[in-house]
């Protein structure tokens, strides 16, 4: 491998001069045919995080590629010339199980699907998903048993599942959840393999032997989508949940746009479960490792709530829980990773590139980084004070993106953390099980890769909280 100052080399393309930053020499594709099983991304980005420091470069086949690990060059793509970069190409194999929703889509379509799905998502509206938030988080929290090993990673997927399929959908999953879940958590399995895989768009009409499971999974998630919007067009619509407003936006039932309905839905659905149930299951595991953080954590919890369930106006108050959830999406991001296309040929800093570069960039590279996060593997809510949050720079801590793209579901996703996480710890604690291993996994959201098992103990909160 080169020395950083050695890559710094400039070629000609067009008649336009490209001035690549430093980084690997040698093409990755060959890494790729060597290997077949995908090497983990996270340890090749910190790698080039490592090496070669603000920005690197590097090659697969024919594609330039550039990771940035510095906020001026993320805020740059994402915010600055967010015209020049789309989402194209870095997002191939995750429409192969979301197809053209939000997520995915480009331009006119995208901005017409944002803003169908927009008032779902406003701060007036925000407060009503509350109460089923807190409603689904107390129905799980009286079902454990005292002493009882549970795997929390499936326990939040389950719960978070729920309460996206009645806030948004009105929709009552609780028997298909088992069944939806399995069928994500397979597709998820095989989700690195398809990554890596050649034409896997193509591939999967022949159904080779990996790619079967895949498919069969995929029909199974969308049995259980149509019959839901079947049972809603059925009911008749009742004008305000997320669900009306598709429906609404959608009115003929041709096949075209009953497929365009179904990618809609399983966006939201995707988007909306996996990454709250991530985010909940690290907070966990980051609370039963730092005692000191978990008992100021249930202090405030039963100081503000005094024993009742915890309401939407209670969440402002409970700012030390929402600050445990910021600090552990920051060493846990479960949107770990963003990707962008390039149109045209761009500069950023001093390096000039050639259009259809693909630029990638890491929440979970960038939240560690000791620059902008001192001692950055210390689990420490402290550095999400409002003072804290106000003094540091834009892009240092991006969990939910930035720009035009930006998480849709964020306040939503904010208030039902501290509200789970409120509820469950009213009553349990939950103590990783002994030797358990635990290590992230980056698939499409970083999941915890063995589950996370744990042993709930019951809690008895103190009346004053002290
Ligand atoms: C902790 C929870 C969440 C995290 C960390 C998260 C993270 C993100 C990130 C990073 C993006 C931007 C991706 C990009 O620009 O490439 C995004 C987009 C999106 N998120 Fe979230 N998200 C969360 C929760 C939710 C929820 C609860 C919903 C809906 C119920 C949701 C729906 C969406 C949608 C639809 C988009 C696409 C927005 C667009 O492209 O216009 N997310 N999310």
């Amino acid at each position: 491998m080169s020395t950083a100052a050695n890559d710094l080399r400039t070629s000609a393309g067009k008649g336009a001069a490209y001035r690549f930053p430093p980084g690997f020499q040698r093409n990755l594709l060959w890494f790729a045919f060597r290997r077949l099983r995908p090497a983990n991304p996270i340890l090749l980005f910190q790698h080039l995080a490592q090496k070669y420091g603000d920005i690197a470069h590097y090659k697969i086949g024919w594609n330039h590629i550039v990771f940035l690990n510095h906020p001026d060059y993320i805020r740059e793509t994402l915010v600055v010339q967010n015209d020049n970069f789309i989402k194209e190409r870095t997002v191939q194999r995750t429409k192969m199980l979301l197809g053209a929703g939000m997520i995915t889509s480009e331009g006119a379509e995208h901005r017409s699907q944002r803003q169908v799905a927009q008032p779902a998502f406003h701060r007036q509206r925000i407060p009503e998903y509350a109460n089923t938030m807190v409603a689904e988080g107390a129905r799980m929290r009286d079902r454990w048993q005292p002493g009882e090993q549970r795997d929390i990673a499936i326990d939040m997927m389950h719960l978070t599942l729920n309460v996206v399929a009645q806030t948004l959908f009105a929709a009552d999953l609780r028997d298909e959840v088992d069944e939806l879940a399995s069928a994500i958590n397979r597709i998820m399995g095989l989700y690195n393999f398809l990554v890596m895989l050649p034409a896997a768009e193509w591939l999967v009409y022949a159904r080779p032997p990996g790619l079967a499971a895949f498919v069969r999974a995929r029909k199974r998630i969308d049995a259980v989508v149509y019959r839901m919007i079947a049972a809603h067009r059925q009911r008749g619509s009742h004008g305000s949940t997320l669900l009306d407003m598709m429906l609404a936006a959608s009115p003929d039932q041709t096949p075209a746009s009953e497929q365009s309905l179904r990618d809609q839905v399983i966006t939201i659905f995707l988007a909306g479960y996996e990454t709250v149930a991530n985010a909940l299951s690290w907070t966990w595991y980051l609370l039963s490792q730092n005692p000191e953080c978990e008992r100021r954590f249930h202090h405030e919890i039963d100081r503000e709530l005094q024993g009742r369930l915890p309401t939407f106006d209670d969440v402002p108050r409970l700012c030390y829980v929402d600050m445990v959830l910021a600090e552990s999406m920051r060493l846990y991001p479960p949107a770990w990773a963003m990707g962008r296309y390039a149109r045209h040929d761009f500069q950023l800093g001093d390096f000039v590139l050639p259009a259809k570069t693909t630029v990638l960039m890491s929440q979970f590279i960038t939240h560690r980084d000791p620059r902008f996060f001192p001692d950055p593997l210390r689990f420490d809510p402290e550095r999400f004070t409002p003072e804290a949050r106000s003094r540091r720079t834009k892009l240092t801590y991006f969990p939910f993106g930035a720009g035009v793209r930006q998480c849709i579901g964020e306040s939503f996703a904010c208030m039902e953390g501290v509200l789970l996480l409120a509820t469950l710890a009213q009553k349990w604690k939950l103590n990783l099980v002994p030797g358990h291993p635990v290590e992230p996994e980056p698939l499409i959201t970083l999941r915890p890769k063995y589950g996370m098992k744990m042993i709930v103990e019951p809690r008895t909160p103190s009346s004053t909280g002290s």
